[in-house]
C-alpha cells in the first residue's frame, strides 16, 4: 500500500513535527517501507497500490502510556464529596479512594474486568490509539492482581492494539494490612509479582510512592525484586507532595516517573542523566483542581522527553480521551501543540520501552493515525472533537 497526498508528522528528526509536505508513506506487510516527500519516491516502490488522503494529516498512531483502565466500579459519589470540599486524600483516608476500587475490584471476575474496560478502550482506539499501558494496583491481593493483569492482556486478543502490563501491587495498603506496610509488600507484593513474572504478565513494575501509599525505602524493595526478575521499572512519583520518588527511580534507571507535580529541578536532572521519561497527567492535575504544575521548563531545560497519558482511572483521572489530554497539557501546562503531540507519540513510547512505534520511520511498524485536519496543531486545539479519519494498525486498516 502507498498513502499519497498526505501532510506527514513523522515525529521523527529535528524540527518539532517532522513535518513532510505532499508526502507519502508505503506499507509492506505490518512495516513502512518507505517515508518522503512524493517527489523523491524511488522508482522500486512506484507499483504500489495508492490510497489518496487528499492532503489529510498522518502521525503515528497514538500510544496511552499510563492507564489504570481494568477496574470494577466507579467512583462518582467521591466526586460529589471532593466537589463538597473533600481533599483526594481526605476521602482516601476516609476509606474511599484506591481501597473502594479494590472492593469492586475484588468482586469481578476477569471477564467481567475485560466486558467493563471494552468500552473506555474502544474510545480511545476511535481516537487512533495502537497501544496502551495497563496498570494492576486495585487488586492488593495476590489473586486479583493476577485477574488484573490477565484481564490487561486478553484486551489485546480482542482488539486489534497492544498492550503493556505494569505491575503496581504497590498502589495502596489494603485494610487487613492497616499500618502494616512492610508485611503487605513481603506477604503479597512481593509474591504476587513472582507469579505474575512467572506467567509472563508483567512488561514493568511501577509503585505509587506517596504519604497515603508508600514510602521510597518500601519502592526501594519493590523495585530490588523487579530488578532480580529483569524486569523494568517506573514510578508514581511527586503527585501530592515531594518524597523523593523521582530521584529513586532515576537511580534505578526507570523508565518513567509518572505525574510529578511536585517535582523540582534537580529531580528533572536527574531524570535526564537517568534517560527516565516524564510522564505528566493532566487529567488527575485537573480532576483533582490541583494548582502545582510539573516542572516542565526544567524538563525543557534538561532534555527530559515529556510524555503524556490520560491516566484513565475511577478516581483521580476518569478521562478516555488522549485528544482532551494533549489540549489540557496546552492549556494548563504551557506545552506546546508539538510537544503535546510528541507526548502522545514518540515519548510515550520511550516510557513504555517501546521502539519500533511511536514515529513514522523507514524499518517501523506502519502504526499510523490519518486526521481530517490540515495543520497538526488543530490535534491539540480542539475540545470535544475527534477528527480521525483512520487507523493504521501493523500496516492494517481499521477504525
Ligand atoms: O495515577 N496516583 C495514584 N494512582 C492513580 C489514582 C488511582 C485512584 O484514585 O484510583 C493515579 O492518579
Ligand atoms: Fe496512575
Amino acid at each position: 500500500m502507498r498513502l499519497i497526498n498526505a501532510t506527514i508528522a513523522t515525529l521523527d528528526g529535528n524540527s518539532p513535527y517532522g513535518l513532510i509536505e505532499n508526502g507519502t508513506v508505503v506499507i509492506d506487510q505490518q512495516a513502512i517501507s518507505w517515508v518522503g516527500p512524493e517527489a523523491e519516491l524511488p522508482t522500486e516502490f512506484a507499483e504500489h497500490e495508492q490510497t489518496d488522503l487528499g492532503g489529510r494529516l498522518v502521525t503515528p498512531a497514538f500510544i496511552d502510556c499510563h492507564t489504570h483502565i481494568v477496574h470494577g466500579g466507579h467512583r462518582a459519589v467521591e466526586f460529589e464529596m471532593r466537589l463538597e470540599g473533600a481533599s483526594y486524600e481526605e476521602v482516601a483516608r476516609a476509606g474511599g479512594g484506591i481501597v473502594s476500587t479494590m472492593r469492586s475490584t475484588r468482586a469481578a471476575t476477569v471477564d467481567e474486568l475485560v466486558t467493563s474496560a471494552l468500552p473506555r478502550v474502544d474510545t480511545l482506539l476511535a481516537e487512533g490509539i495502537s497501544m496502551i499501558e495497563i496498570k494492576s494496583g486495585y487488586g492488593l491481593d495476590v489473586n486479583t492482581e493476577l485477574a488484573m493483569l490477565r484481564a490487561g492482556r486478553a484486551i489485546s486478543t480482542l482488539r486489534p492494539l497492544r498492550v503493556k502490563t505494569s505491575f503496581l501491587g504497590a498502589h495502596s495498603l489494603p485494610p487487613e494490612y492497616k499500618d502494616r506496610a512492610d508485611d503487605y509488600l513481603e506477604e503479597i507484593c512481593l509474591p504476587a509479582l513472582t507469579q505474575a513474572h512467572a506467567e509472563s504478565l508483567v512488561d514493568a513494575v511501577d509503585g505509587f510512592c506517596e504519604g497515603i501509599a508508600f514510602t521510597p525505602e518500601q519502592i526501594k524493595r519493590v523495585f530490588d525484586h523487579a530488578k532480580s526478575l529483569g524486569l523494568p521499572v517506573k514510578l508514581h512519583a511527586e503527585q501530592l507532595s515531594h518524597l523523593g520518588g523521582t530521584a529513586l527511580a532515576a537511580e534505578y534507571g526507570a523508565l518513567s516517573a509518572d505525574h510529578l507535580e511536585y517535582a523540582n529541578d534537580n529531580d528533572a536532572k536527574l531524570m535526564a542523566a537517568a534517560g527516565t521519561v516524564a510522564v505528566v497527567l493532566p487529567g488527575a492535575f485537573y480532576t483533582l483542581r490541583e494548582t502545582q504544575k510539573p516542572p516542565i521548563d526544567s524538563f525543557r531545560k534538561h532534555g527530559v522527553p515529556i510524555a503524556l497519558a490520560t491516566d484513565s482511572n475511577p478516581g483521580s483521572s476518569p478521562v478516555t480521551s488522549l485528544l482532551l489530554t494533549m489540549n489540557m497539557a496546552c492549556t494548563l501546562f504551557r506545552m506546546t501543540p508539538a510537544e503535546a503531540l510528541a507526548g502522545a507519540t514518540r515519548n510515550a513510547a520511550k516510557a513504555l520501552g517501546v521502539t519500533d512505534s511511536g514515529v513514522i520511520r523507514t524499518g517501523l511498524r506502519a502504526d499510523l493515525a490519518v486526521w481530517d485536519v490540515n495543520h497538526p496543531a488543530e490535534l491539540a486545539y480542539r475540545v470535544g472533537f475527534n477528527p480521525l479519519h483512520q487507523r493504521i494498525f501493523g500496516g492494517a486498516c481499521t477504525v
